[in-house]
């Protein structure tokens, strides 16, 4: 059925593209691949969003069609979104999921787990580029993946792979965009002990490379490794961040996308290298402080000093981002080759704090806690105020990785990255 269900959509995008697979499309198989499409889009809306989304923030669905096919992608800002896959993740949605209301394991407040309030369909329309993704084995088939935030499982309906062709529909109908989905194995932390996670782990994998060697993903990934496109070369197309080991599986080693693999990235780092090319010396430079963990009693509970402590981080690392712009346009000009750009750079400005007493969730490091406990905010208006001030504005930032990327309403985040 799935099988059959991929052949009729691969039809349906071979034929809105102009594609010269070869196969032949009548007008009956595109219809019925259109339906096909129609169930998938319904299946995983609630991660990726109603498609089209009803309204999107600003009119940023192609903002790349302005910029010329020489940029490399590594100069521009991008903005992205944490866990984008749990922003409609409520005690409703806990509800309908069996699996999450399961007495056996305590999945609580979904305020623990919940990073957005926005669609991925709206992020996309609104200029967001990155969505941090991550996946596990449907814990009641075993035979799909779907999404969790830890121990959360956010959908019983959505899977990596439907959601996978809502994300190629949207880019055949923006050829001029890259979007960069980053996928990460959700290990199973928390849930109930597997009979054998190492099979598990395996078959997750197995999944996994098949969703992204599909002939659909053939078309709409592009394909080479560990490299940085530029713009020209990448466009309608996903930029894979691979955030999981590779085997010694051939064709693991083939899969597509620059490799951040678990192992080589420190837990809670608040700035760390991966060089994912060592041939070309080519790096990945991310700060993911996502716990102010490090700050003594009694200020660990204290709300505005987990924010500043955050924003330190966050703060040293976008200023880190904008003077290696400098040394890497210094760097060029002496040479031609990898005029791609050689640094990749990658801002979590994403946090919680929930082991707490009083748990700070996502939310309240993103907004703050009200205007008596944090009268300055959380920290997307401080972001706001960093990307605006003196050594950031209109500057190379890198990929930002936002909580609640469209709030508060009065700031525009997304376009202060974009520098717009
Ligand atoms: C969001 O979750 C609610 C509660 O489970 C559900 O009724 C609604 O359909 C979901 N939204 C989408 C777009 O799936
Ligand atoms: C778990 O699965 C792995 C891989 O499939 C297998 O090698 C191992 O023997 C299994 N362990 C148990 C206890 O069944
Ligand atoms: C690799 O790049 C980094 C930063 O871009 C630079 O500091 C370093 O000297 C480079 N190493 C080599 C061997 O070129
Ligand atoms: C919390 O920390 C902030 C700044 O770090 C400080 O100004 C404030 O007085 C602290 N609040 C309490 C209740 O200790
Ligand atoms: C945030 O505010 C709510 C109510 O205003 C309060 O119950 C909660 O404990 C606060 N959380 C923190 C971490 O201060």
């Amino acid at each position: 059925m799935a099988a059959l269900v991929w052949l009729l959509i691969h039809l349906f995008f071979a034929s809105a593209t102009g594609s010269t697979s070869g196969i032949p499309s009548s007008s009956s198989s595109s219809s019925l691949a259109d339906l096909a499409l129609q169930k998938i889009l319904a299946d995983s809306a609630q991660v990726f969003g109603p498609f089209p989304p009803p309204s999107s923030k600003g009119n940023r669905a192609e903002w790349m069609s302005s910029l010329p096919d020489s940029t490399p992608l590594s100069h521009l800002n991008i903005p992205g979104t944490h866990d984008s896959a749990t922003w409609n993740f409520s005690r409703a949605t806990q509800a309908s999921i069996p699996y999450d209301t399961d007495a056996a394991h305590a999945v609580a407040d979904p305020a623990i787990y919940r990073c957005q309030r926005s669609s991925m369909a709206a992020a996309l329309d609104a200029g967001v580029r990155f969505f941090d993704l991550r996946y596990g084995l449907d814990p009641a088939t075993r035979l799909d993946l779907v999404f969790f935030h830890r121990e959360a499982l956010l959908s019983a309906q959505a899977t990596v792979e439907g959601m996978l062709f809502a994300f190629y529909a949207w880019l055949a109908a923006h050829p001029t965009e890259v979007v960069l989905l980053s996928f990460q194995y959700e290990g199973g932390k928390g849930r109930p002990p597997s009979a054998n996670a190492t099979a598990d782990a395996q078959a997750a994998h197995a999944l996994l490379v098949a969703a992204l060697t599909s002939p659909a993903a053939r078309l709409y990934i592009h394909q080479a490794r560990n490299v940085l496109p530029l713009l020209g070369e990448a466009r309608g197309k996903v930029l894979l961040i691979r955030r999981f080991e590779d085997t010694d599986d051939n064709e693991v080693l083939q899969l597509p996308g620059i490799h951040l693999p678990p192992s080589r990235w420190p837990d809670n780092g608040k700035s760390f290298a991966i060089t994912f090319n060592p041939a070309r010396n080519m790096s990945a430079y991310i700060e993911d402080y996502y716990e102010p963990n490090d700050l003594p009693e009694p200020l660990a509970q204290n709300v505005t000093a987990n924010i500043e402590a955050k924003m330190q981080a966050v703060e040293a690392h976008l200023r880190m981002a904008a003077a290696d712009a400098d040394a890497d346009a210094d760097a060029d000009a002496g040479k031609e080759e990898d005029s791609s750009g050689r640094s990749l750079f990658i801002t979590f400005a994403s946090a919680e704090h929930t082991s707490n007493e009083r748990p700070l969730t996502p939310e309240i490091m993103a907004l703050g806690n009200g205007s008596e406990v944090t009268p300055r905010g959380g920290v997307n208006v401080r972001l706001a105020e960093v990307l605006k001030g003196d050594g950031l504005k209109g500057r190379r930032v890198g990929i930002v990785v936002l909580d609640f990327w469209d709030e508060p309403k009065e700031v525009d985040l997304v376009g202060l990255v974009l520098g717009v």
